[in-house]
């Protein structure tokens, strides 16, 4: 065990300041960036008990379709039956325990496993044991494959995401995600999230030597605006921006000025439930754990954070647009172009603060940092939102 789970009195004084008010709080100590044993600890006692997106849906790229995934070092397998019914599994063979499917790719309704052949459905079901009961027989009284299934983990799909809770324990997905599509309702209207269509040229992924809950705490706050993104800034100032944070598991920042179109010269549809006075607002909000929302009039993303270890992520974007035509057809695709590359740049001037972020934390001076009492609220409801869970799992552990 690390020194840093040792000391469990010293880390749970630390917490507790975390969730001091913002003016006496200190944000969560180096270790929870650094730390391989924190992060696995972190992977167990909080991502695995929430809600936890894994991959776009629009990866399962058709009907019979698998794609395994290592989130957070647990080897998963994401499929697609072929009445498109998404099913997540734990990616291991019943038998020995070989990692099970190894390549994504379309499937015709059977998983083999490499070593010894054994078969499953896409429902995870045992249904081949090749010489189980001795050479050419295939059966053996002594073994009952209704019992030797894969372990499926409890998901849902939203916003084109596939979400997991690894404990299965989670409050309902449709619950703890009624606050922010009620929030957001005013903009949306009825259809809500349906509203959007994912653009098929609108993807880009990035690898960050950072944590992946920096990232998070870089994208609540919009403090950084004027230095970080000097182009961003010029038509969405500080002084346009609102701190948003709510219900248990959300926080970001809002504008009042975002306009891209006349900047970039683009001329997208835009909603029609958007209220006429506010085609300028937009919203980026965290969806705790790990994406990363935005909603304009005209287009909407959605980043998923995939920790990789305790020191580096991958950022995985894509774009929604208003409709089928707007996402897909030629006829938009420089606007869709100009709004992806407008993220990209907003996105890569961002590496350099939370690459920056994370270097400082090897260094011992730094004990978890000060809060802006204004302009870090919402980052700082993240780290009490990180701290209440580690506190939680420390009384339990
Ligand atoms: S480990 Fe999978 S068949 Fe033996
Ligand atoms: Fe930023």
């Amino acid at each position: 065990m690390s020194h840093f789970l040792k000391n469990k009195e010293m880390i749970k004084l630390h917490l507790e300041r975390v969730l001091e008010p913002i003016e006496h709080s200190r944000g969560l100590s180096n270790p929870f960036y650094t730390d391989e044993t924190a992060f696995r600890f972190e992977r167990d006692n909080v991502l695995s008990k929430e809600w936890a997106a894994v991959s776009f849906l629009s990866d399962l790229k058709e009907s019979g379709y698998v794609k395994p995934l290592d989130f957070m070092e647990l080897p998963l397998v994401i499929v697609r039956d072929k009445n498109d019914q998404i099913k997540v599994f734990h990616n291991v063979c019943s038998h020995r325990g070989m990692k099970l499917v190894h390549e994504e790719g379309k499937n015709h309704g059977v998983m083999v496993c490499p070593y010894h052949a054994w078969s499953y459905n896409l429902d995870g079901e045992l249904k081949g044991t090749p010489h189980i009961g001795g050479v050419d027989k295939h059966t053996d009284e002594r073994f009952n494959c209704e019992n030797n299934g894969l372990r499926e983990i409890r998901s849902h799909v939203w916003f084109g995401m596939v979400f997991v809770n690894l404990s299965g324990n989670a409050p309902e997905f449709t619950d703890s995600i009624a606050p922010l599509t009620e929030r957001w309702s005013e903009f949306l209207g009825p259809e809500s999230m349906n509203a959007w269509v994912e653009a098929d040229d609108c993807k880009h992924q990035l690898s960050v030597k950072c944590n992946w809950k920096l990232a998070v705490d870089n994208y609540c706050e919009a403090y950084h605006l004027p230095w970080v993104h000097p182009a961003l800034n010029s038509y969405s100032r500080l002084e346009d921006h609102y701190n948003i944070l709510f219900a248990d598991n959300f926080a970001g920042q809002g504008s009042y000025v975002y306009n891209l179109a006349e900047v970039a010269g683009t001329s997208l549809p835009v909603l029609e439930a958007w209220p006429q006075d506010k085609l300028r607002h937009a919203e980026y909000i965290a969806l705790f754990p790990n994406v990363l929302l935005g909603i304009q009039a005209d287009h909407a993303f959605a980043m998923i954070l995939e920790p990789l270890n305790a020191t580096e992520t991958t950022e995985h974007l894509r774009l929604f647009y208003v409709g089928e035509e707007s996402a897909n057809a030629p006829k938009y695709k420089q606007n869709r172009a100009e709004v992806l590359n407008s993220w990209c740049v907003v996105f890569a001037e961002d590496i350099g603060a939370v690459e920056g972020m994370q270097v400082g934390r090897n260094s011992p001076a730094y004990q978890g940092g000060a809060f802006s009492p204004e302009l870090d609220q919402p980052t700082h409801y993240f780290h009490k939102w990180n701290a209440r869970r580690y506190l939680g799992a420390m009384e339990n552990a």
